[in-house]
């Protein structure tokens, strides 16, 4: 894979992080954004400190499609513990997860319907499956953004546009907190998944199957629990 380019939002840091390395090492140029600034230096490298909750977070993204990449790939996410104490988190984490996928989105689609081609990536959770007493805000986010972008990976695809939903059980970053982390994968592995997914492009993708299937069955069953 040479020449080709991609901007991942959500990169300081766990799967955006070894997601660019991996594709600075397959020869990709790639543009960075997230909140922290980055470590890397390449040549073929260049990054951009936003906070995707920023007012001009939509206009900071602007700046990097002068020469459109095909390639977007939206990492960001946060998610706690639910704590009545903190509850203002539960509005910030739909504007990370959600609002800022939607917002990049808004961005980006119209250039690349306007190309007729071009990717975009969103990481989702198979958490978007359930109804989460530990961490609500998470699951609803993700539900929303699941459901958001399949339906509009339908709506374009006459428009030669790809849209791909992954959707990941527990990953070895510092977001994957907690005792009890069934399955959980490696970042690398994580990465290995979107590699996939780019010469795929399937609109949803989730990993491990196992976790899937799983946690389909624990919704499915909590509709008897009264
Ligand atoms: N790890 C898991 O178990 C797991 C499982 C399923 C799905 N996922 C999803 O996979 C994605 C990546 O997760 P990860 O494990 O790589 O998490 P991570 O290691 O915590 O990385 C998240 C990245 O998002 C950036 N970020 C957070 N808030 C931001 C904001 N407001 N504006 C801009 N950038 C922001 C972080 O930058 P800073 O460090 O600068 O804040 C960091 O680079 C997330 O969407 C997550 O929900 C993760």
């Amino acid at each position: 894979m040479v020449n080709k380019s991609a901007l991942i939002i959500g990169n300081s840091d766990g799967i955006g992080l070894a997601l660019t390395k991996q594709l600075l090492l397959l020869g990709w140029d790639v543009i960075g954004l997230s909140k922290s600034d980055s470590r890397i230096k390449d040549s073929k490298y260049s990054h951009l400190v936003v906070d995707v909750t920023a007012d001009n977070f939509m206009q900071k993204l602007q700046t990097t499609l002068v020469d459109p990449p095909e390639l977007y790939v939206y990492c960001v996410g946060i998610g706690e513990d639910f704590s009545i104490d903190s509850i203002s988190f539960e509005q910030k984490v739909f504007q990370v997860n959600l609002m800022g996928a939607v917002k990049t989105i808004e961005t980006v689609l119209p250039i690349l319907i306007k190309k007729r081609g071009g990717h975009i990536i969103v990481l989702s959770s198979i958490a978007d499956e359930l109804n989460s007493p530990e961490s609500p805000s998470y699951s609803a986010s993700k539900a929303g953004l699941s459901s958001y972008v399949e339906g509009l990976a339908l709506a374009v695809k006459k428009d030669g546009v790809s849209l791909s939903n992954i959707r990941f059980g527990f990953v070895d970053s510092k977001m994957a907190k907690g005792e009890k982390l069934p399955l959980m994968m490696t970042v690398d592995k994580a990465v290995e998944h979107v590699l996939c997914c780019v010469e795929k492009k399937p609109i949803r993708y989730s990993r491990p199957r196992i976790m899937a299937l799983i946690v389909i069955a624990i919704r499915w069953f909590s509709r008897f629990k009264v």
